[in-house]
């Protein structure tokens, strides 16, 4: 059966059918997919069964997985796997006020996915086991649509920009302190244009988020209010899309082009969701400018 794809946002976020993601997909499907997640920057497979090595491998069809930060850490799930739960390592449910609690609350902050990394990460794909029966909804937000409706002076301006990203920018703002001496030497920002330019269609696309602490070469106070006013611009109410979790979904986006937060829900029941996260293609930065990342990529291929 051929895919569908349909648009369901106003400027982004697409449904596509026809896809099961328990078996290889054929060639000409994954083409249509990355031609889609192009387009929209998130695709909902909705009714899906997946097992954890069904998930990896549906994910790997698009490229390297990440293996997760929190060395030292014992985790629920294995490496290849972001934990998206409200549970402890041992299934248990996390109290809230727990160090846990606390550093998985930064996911209700705008972010892209490992923005944190020198590499920032490609594309997530996070599967829904359960469902909350009330809110905990993702919020996505279309950078896209963001910096097409930019004025010109402050894309002149952010175009020149690079910001640092760093995991523990967004986790000191919900309380989390608890780092490892590895984190701690580890978690250095590392520098990220304001605006990307990886699409092969040459658009654009702004690049922001709660892990982006500082703007290199500005004062401290006047970066992050530019970076703050474009997180305003970026994630009014015509440019986000709110999905509504249905056991079985899986969602896919692109961390290079859209931003994501996690809205609450009633804690003392169990979400069980779990995330993979694929390696980013190139760098984005260069000896500190901005480079142009598809033209970057094409140089590299030929
Ligand atoms: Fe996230």
């Amino acid at each position: 059966m051929p895919i569908t794809v349909e648009k369901l946002g106003q400027t982004f976020f697409a449904i596509v059918q026809g896809v099961d993601a328990q078996e290889p997909t054929v060639s000409e499907d994954i083409n249509a997919i990355i031609d889609a997640i192009d387009d929209y920057g998130v695709l909902l497979f909705p009714g899906q069964t997946l097992n954890e090595e069904q998930h990896m491998a549906f994910s790997r069809q698009f490229g390297e997985l990440e293996v997760t930060y929190q060395k030292g850490r014992k985790r629920r799930l294995r490496a290849e796997f972001a934990d998206a739960s409200n549970l402890g390592p041992d299934g248990e449910l996390l109290a809230p006020d727990s160090e846990r609690a606390k550093y998985n609350k930064a996911n209700q902050l705008w972010h892209s996915d490992a923005s944190f990394r020198a590499i920032p990460s490609k594309y997530s794909l996070l599967y829904a086991e359960t469902a909350a029966s009330k809110d905990g909804e993702t919020e996505f937000a279309d950078e896209r649509a963001g910096w097409d409706a930019l004025d010109d002076e402050r894309k002149t301006r952010a175009e020149k920009m690079v910001a640092g990203h760093s995991l523990m920018t967004s986790r000191i703002k919900t309380g989390f302190k608890t780092f490892t001496a590895e984190e701690g030497v580890s978690l250095k920002p590392v520098p990220q244009p304001v605006v990307r330019t990886h699409d092969p269609k040459g658009r654009k696309n702004l690049f922001l988020g709660s892990h982006a602490g500082e703007v290199f070469g500005e004062a401290l106070e006047e970066g992050t209010q530019f970076l703050e006013e474009l997180l305003a611009h970026t994630t009014q109410p015509q440019f986000v899309y709110r999905h509504k979790w249905t056991v079985g979904d899986l969602v896919m986006w692109d961390n290079r082009r859209v931003m994501h937060r996690g809205r609450s829900w009633d804690e003392s029941e169990r979400r069980v969701m779990r995330r993979t996260t694929l390696v980013g293609d190139g760098p984005t930065v260069i000896d500190g400018q901005p480079i142009n990342e598809a033209e970057y990529l094409r140089q590299e291929a030929s």
